[in-house]
């Protein structure tokens, strides 16, 4: 079947029509919460940013079978802002998967988030497809890296799964964006990643955040998909840091039966108006 790419249609209308088999799938990035509900990342409460794209969720989205957060969770990697995230993801109801990006704590997020269907686990099954979250994390350091365990496990994951359509998720972005700041802090070793990924057919997918921005792309029949921020985003195509006049925003997915991946970006409708434009870092 083809799901029409009709902006006007609600993705619950698309997402209630898919065959059986189907998997309906929510990505949420980049949250940044803080130890402090009433914290601001660029002049944007990120607490009630995200409550509010929840909301848009539960109206236009929702229900889904899983949801996949791509790291940043807490902006200061604190037990109290982790503990308030998974209070939110318990909301949408879903099994719910979550990777590290810098701004986490490996230790800190494993402890404070994962509870009956908050998972810090690094492989979901679901009928013929698999979910493989990878930890891209340099500790430190704002780039990202994939070492050897990791890529050592994502090529056992890979060569144990041929029969799975499989979709990879990692927080830094794989591919250069085209804005010197952010391409500096992408994934420093896309090439160790793309190779393992060129010995396999069944490799349908690959999801990232960090970059507060949408990507679409495709390498090799592989989609390659970056999402936007559930709170600030950044300004594309420019050299220089920017913060970006956009509404939050979260990526939706169906994984059809078949291997196919129908996606597209849902914004929050209205841009918040207590963005800081002139802000020069995050
Ligand atoms: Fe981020």
């Amino acid at each position: 079947m083809t799901v029409a790419k009709d902006r006007k249609a609600l993705p619950a209308k698309l997402l209630s029509k898919l065959p059986a088999g189907s998997l309906r799938v929510l990505q949420i990035s980049d949250t940044h919460l803080y130890a402090d509900a009433t914290e601001r990342l660029a002049g944007l409460n990120t607490d009630q940013s995200l409550l509010q794209l929840l909301q848009h969720a539960r109206n236009n989205i929702l229900p889904v079978d899983l949801v996949l957060v791509t790291g940043d969770l807490v902006h200061d990697a604190t037990a109290s802002g982790y503990q308030r995230l998974r209070d939110h993801l318990l909301t949408l109801d879903a099994q719910t998967y979550c990777i590290p990006g810098n701004h986490d704590l490996n230790p800190v997020l494993a402890d404070n988030i994962n509870c009956n269907r908050i998972s810090t686990d690094t492989l979901h099954k679901h009928e013929n497809w698999a979910m493989i979250m990878l930890d891209s994390t340099i500790p430190g350091k704002v780039k990202g890296h994939l070492n050897n365990e990791q890529l050592g496990r994502l090529k056992s994951a890979l060569d144990d799964h041929p029969e799975y359509n499989i979709l990879i998720s990692l927080h830094h972005q794989p591919v250069p964006l085209g804005s010197a700041w952010i391409d500096k802090l992408a994934l420093d070793n896309p090439d160790d990643l793309f190779s393992i990924l060129d010995q396999h057919n069944n490799v349908r997918g690959v999801l990232w955040g960090h970059a507060h921005q949408p990507y679409d792309g495709e390498r090799n029949g592989v989609k390659l998909m970056g999402s936007p921020s559930t709170c600030i985003q950044f300004k594309p195509g420019q050299d220089e840091f920017g913060i970006h006049q956009s509404p939050p925003g979260l990526r939706w997915l169906a994984l059809l039966p078949d291997g196919r991946i129908e996606t597209d970006i849902e914004y929050r409708s209205n841009t918040p108006t207590e963005l800081d434009l002139a802000s020069t870092g995050y």
